[in-house]
C-alpha cells in the first residue's frame, strides 16, 4: 500500500471544510460514508471536483441517490464493495482509488456504527 506522506486523514467529526478551496481535483479515498458525516462531506468534496472513491459495505445504499449517482456517470465517484475492518477489502480499494492518479490526497474516515 502507498501512502503519500502528505496525506491528509480527516477523523469523524468534522463539520466545515472551510479550508477547501472552491474547486479542487482532490482524490479521495471514503470509508464510513454512506451516511451522515462522511456522505454529507464526500458530497461536499465532489461539488467542488474532487474524485471519490467509496468503500461501502453496500454500494446499493446509493441506487436511489441521484447525487451520487450522477457522480458515477462522469466517473467522479467509485463505489468499491467492501468491508473497512478488513484489511485486504481496504487494500483493494486503495488501489482503485490510485486509478488515474499518483496518489491519495485524502482520507475521509468517518466510520462509525
Ligand atoms: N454524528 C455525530 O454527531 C458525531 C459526533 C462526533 C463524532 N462522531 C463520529 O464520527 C463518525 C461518523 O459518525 P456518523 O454519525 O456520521 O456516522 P454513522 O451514522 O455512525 O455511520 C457510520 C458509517 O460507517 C459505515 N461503517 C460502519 N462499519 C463499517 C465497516 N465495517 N465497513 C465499512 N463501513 C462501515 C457505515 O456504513 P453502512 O452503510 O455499511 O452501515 C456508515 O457509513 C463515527 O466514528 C462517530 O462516532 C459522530
Amino acid at each position: 500500500m502507498r501512502v503519500d506522506p502528505k496525506i491528509s486523514v480527516w477523523q469523524g467529526g468534522i463539520t466545515s471544510f472551510t479550508n477547501t478551496p472552491s474547486q479542487t481535483t482532490m482524490n479521495v479515498f471514503a470509508i464510513g460514508a454512506s451516511r451522515n458525516i462522511g456522505y454529507f462531506a464526500a458530497v461536499r468534496l465532489l461539488n467542488k471536483g474532487a474524485t471519490v472513491t467509496f468503500l461501502l459495505r453496500s454500494p446499493s445504499v446509493f441506487d436511489d441517490d441521484q447525487v451520487i449517482q450522477r457522480y458515477v456517470q462522469s466517473g467522479h465517484a467509485r463505489l468499491i464493495q467492501g468491508d473497512g475492518l478488513n484489511a485486504s477489502d481496504v487494500a483493494k480499494a486503495w488501489e482503485l482509488a490510485l486509478e488515474g492518479s499518483a496518489h491519495v490526497d485524502l482520507v475521509l474516515f468517518t466510520l462509525g456504527q
